[in-house]
């Protein structure tokens, strides 16, 4: 592999947050993150609104927000109490902005604070669901009922609003539960971003259109010519490869960049054979087919299953299939000559974890960023089409590129793929019953119509062998569990409450259809406390 002419190994670090994104019909909203859980949600929401926002720190520079040129800003909730030493806060010069504010939470107490309001401790923290009374129905508020169910999670109430606002809302707890100034600066004591608040939406809807002004324009699509000339100004007649996982992310990437730079793109896929049945062929086959993608598949399954072998630790496997990807990967792109560029699928919440101040880092449960992603130190400069995008964005682009819908809204797979699904060692035998049996999960599920209203459905082998009878004969034979999912995001999952009709239909089929299985159960665990996978 070499870069550039010298063909010396050059770290390439992690490129700062570039300006914003947004054409010029396109407004803009910037959250200021405070250290909320909840700050990508709020940024979430906000797309969903057709209103182009980006999260940034707290603690951004009135000049830099001046340059961005919003048409108002957010200020998320977080940990810290506004009159503790060291808590986080805005740029005082932001308040001389004349822009909208709407302050979530703590961001509410930041505005009380700072504007000369008062602060204080609860005599208890508010924690959950509770009514909100609407005492004046203007601003965020405007069209909805008086009474309202909305999500409260704070240890903080504000005493007195600054001089020149009003209360709007109270509830029980928080007397103070909304307030409103001039310049359509508002503060809610609430979160409107999370589901538990139903009208949450609407709330942030009126903040976005009434009182900023925003016009709702933004759309994914929009972001297609504009990315596709970034890239094209940025490769210029160089060489770029993009490394295809099967999944939507690197789809999408691999079309964006091609769209911009044609046959200068080169796509890699390594086949490690731990993904579901057929599925290697299929995409290769759509992509090279409908895209035209020039796509070198190096098949890779022995030695990948050799590295396997005996592995048990789940942990281990990810560092395995991490490991080997990149050996192979290495080794063929060393092969393609002097190529300088290398796409990769990075989303907006990666992005965002890897800015977000400490108190977002969330304890680390699996590494799944290990596997499949590349290592910081090859010697490429990156190019990130998707590092903008939500998800179900990216799922848009892909789309509105001629991507084939079942390409673009397949379930999420992880990057260990089947070799996390057997729970202890790989070996072939194994993988071809977890495949069998995911199969007709995934068949099943396409046929009863659920397949887009799930997040995950699959099989599980577990390690457990179980007696039976079939025919007239005992049988000893494995156990096979069926996981099916309800998401938003992958953070947090419920089962789902699949009819038992599916469930009779999914459990006869794989008893009857897979070899060497007798027992089929279904998992009836949440995340938290369980995870998605079993491993
Ligand atoms: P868990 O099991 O952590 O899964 O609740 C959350 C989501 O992440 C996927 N997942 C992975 N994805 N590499 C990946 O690329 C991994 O090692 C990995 N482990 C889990 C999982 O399928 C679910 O969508």
């Amino acid at each position: 592999m070499t870069a550039g002419s010298a063909g010396a190994a050059v770290t390439v670090p992690r490129a700062p947050t570039p300006p914003p994104a947004a054409p010029a019909d396109v407004d803009t909203v910037l959250v200021l993150d405070f250290g909320s859980q909840y700050s990508q949600l709020i940024a979430r929401r906000i797309r969903e609104a057709r209103v182009y926002c980006e999260l940034v720190p707290g603690t951004i520079s009135a000049e830099e927000i001046r340059r961005r040129q919003p048409r108002g800003l957010i200020f998320s909730g977080g940990p810290a109490s506004v009159y503790e030493e060291g808590a986080p806060r805005p740029d005082p010069g932001v308040y001389d902005l004349g822009l909208p504010i709407l302050g979530i939470c703590y961001g509410m107490q930041l505005l009380a604070h700072d504007l000369g309001g008062r602060v204080r401790p609860a005599a208890r923290r508010e924690y959950g669901q509770a009514i909100l009374t609407v005492d004046d129905a203007q601003g965020v508020f405007q069209g909805l009922p008086s009474a309202l169910p909305v999500w409260m999670s704070h240890g903080d109430v504000i005493e007195a609003p600054p001089p020149g606002y009003r209360t709007i809302a109270h509830s029980l707890n928080s007397p103070i539960a909304a307030m409103a100034g001039p310049q359509g600066r508002i503060g809610i004591q609430f979160h409107p971003e999370v589901g538990h608040t139903p009208l949450g939406r609407e709330i942030l809807g009126n903040f976005l259109g009434p009182v900023c002004g925003c016009r709702g324009t933004w759309e994914p699509a929009n972001f297609i010519e504009r990315v596709v000339a970034e890239v094209r100004d940025k490769v210029g007649e160089a060489r770029i490869i993009c490394a295809l996982s099967g999944g939507v992310d690197s789809a999408v990437t691999a079309a964006l960049v091609h769209r911009a730079v044609g046959e200068q793109l080169t796509c890699v896929f390594v086949d490690n054979g731990l993904l579901r049945r057929g599925e290697a062929d299929r995409v290769v086959d759509v992509l090279t087919r409908n895209m035209h993608l020039d796509i070198r598949r190096y098949p890779a399954e022995d030695r990948f299953l050799e590295a396997l072998e005996g592995v048990t630790d789940p942990e281990q496997k990810r560092r395995i299939i991490g490991r080997e990807f990149i050996d192979v990967f290495e080794t063929e792109t060393q092969r393609l000559g002097d190529v300088p560029y290398l796409a990769q699928g990075t989303l907006y919440p990666d992005v965002i974890e890897s800015t977000a101040p400490d108190t977002n880092h969330a304890h680390k449960i699996k590494t799944h960023h290990n596997v499949g992603g590349l290592p910081a130190d090859l010697r490429f400069q990156l190019v990130e089409p998707l590092r903008y995008l939500f998800k179900d964005e990216v799922r848009q682009v892909g789309l509105a590129l001629g991507l084939p819908a079942d390409i673009v809204h397949r379930q999420p797979f992880p990057g260990p793929g089947l070799a996390i699904r057997i729970i202890g060692a790989v070996t072939p035998a194994r993988l071809e019953t977890v495949r069998a049996a995911d199969w007709i999960v995934i068949d099943e599920i396409k046929r009863s119509g659920l397949y887009h209203k799930v997040w995950q459905s699959f099989a599980i082998l577990t390690p457990i062998s179980s007696v039976g009878v079939m025919g007239d004969g005992r049988t000893y034979a494995n156990v096979v569990a069926v996981r099916i999912v309800t998401s938003d995001d992958g953070m947090t999952a419920d089962w789902a409450r699949v009819p038992y009709d599916v469930l009779a239909d999914i459990s006869r089929r794989i008893v009857n259809e897979v070899p060497g299985v007798n027992r089929v159960v279904y998992d009836i665990s949440s995340k938290p406390p369980s995870t998605i996978e079993w491993e």
